[in-house]
């Protein structure tokens, strides 16, 4: 069997984000910053990285922000060369001309639907699919890419989550495991009562083309949604699925409390701020100054 190069990744922003209301109503959840750089920039450097060339948006209303994110800036340049000052912090996101695609889902009926607007972009390719609101730090995309490189099939991100959130999460239900690849034999999206492990889905997946023949169906799961899971478990059985566990920090950005770890943890990271976060970080906690 060849083994496809996985050359394009989705990444679907379409959502409503409305867990982060007011701050997402004219402004994508996507554009939130950690620290000085938004979400959507750091998945999209994680795909970089991984050696995907082609990147897919799915968009919505109210997502423009995005497109000018990663279009030239000109006045803003001009100002900055006038006035002799530094370009780096938006040079490093400038991609091939021609290669983002934009595409937009014109209702968000689900993330499995997202997904489905691609198909014409994605054809009969392996993709990557990279849910922005997950933070991760580590290079997972990277580590996934050259996994799948060795044995093929589909690919999904395996994170272990207490017992009690499982039902916020797909969950696989695990056959064999070497430790970092876990044999996916079902998948259940959001499961009511009994989970059957506590292994979730983080939004990191490499799928096979022929999910969007089943996603063509469009079938409701969940929260009356399109659910890439449900499209994902029927694929079980007909292709090899394995779960893959990342060596790294995921952040859930989609969530208020997920999202004030990612900056905190990033900002005591970096040389700029670190120290002075500290600081305020152990003067807040213990309420004594140094
Ligand atoms: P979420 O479940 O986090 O939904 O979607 P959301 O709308 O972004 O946020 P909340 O829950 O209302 O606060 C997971 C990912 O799937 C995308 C979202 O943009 C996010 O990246 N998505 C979801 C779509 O692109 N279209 C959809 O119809 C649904």
């Amino acid at each position: 069997m060849t083994i496809k190069a996985v050359r394009k990744a989705i990444f679907p922003v379409a959502g409503l984000g409305t867990r982060f209301l007011p701050a997402t109503k004219a402004m994508p959840k996507e554009m939130l910053t950690v620290v000085d750089k938004p979400l959507i920039q750091y998945a999209v450097e994680e795909a970089l990285e991984a050696g995907i060339e082609q990147i897919i948006f799915v968009t919505g209303r109210n997502k423009t922000a995005i497109e000018d994110h990663f279009d030239i800036a000109y006045e803003l340049e001009d100002t900055l060369r006038v006035r002799g000052k530094s370009l780096a912090a938006i040079e490093g996101i400038r991609m091939q001309p021609g290669s983002p695609v934009y595409i937009r889902q014109q209702e968000p009926l689900g993330l499995g639907h997202a997904v489905w607007c691609a198909r014409e972009v994605v054809g009969d390719e392996p993709f990557a699919v990279i849910l922005p609101d997950e933070l991760m730090v580590g290079g997972f995309m990277r580590q996934m890419v050259e996994a799948y490189t060795s044995v093929g099939g589909n690919f999904i991100g395996a994170l272990e989550v207490s017992p009690e959130e499982t039902g916020k999460y797909g969950i696989i239900s695990p056959g064999a495991d070497d430790g970092r690849l876990v044999e996916v034999k079902a998948l259940v999206e959001k499961p009511k009562g009994t989970a059957p492990s506590n292994l979730m889905i983080p939004g990191r997946y490499i799928l096979q083309p022929e999910v969007m023949q089943i996603l063509d169906a469009h079938e409701t799961g969940a929260g009356g949604e399109i659910q890439l899971t449900d499209a994902m478990a029927q694929l079980i059985g007909r292709q090899p699925f394995h779960g893959f566990r990342f060596e790294g920090e995921r952040y859930d950005c989609g969530d208020k409390a997920g999202y004030i770890q990612a900056n905190l943890a990033l900002a005591l990271g970096r040389e700029d701020v670190g120290p002075q976060v500290r600081r305020f970080a152990e003067t807040l906690l213990h309420g004594t100054f140094d």
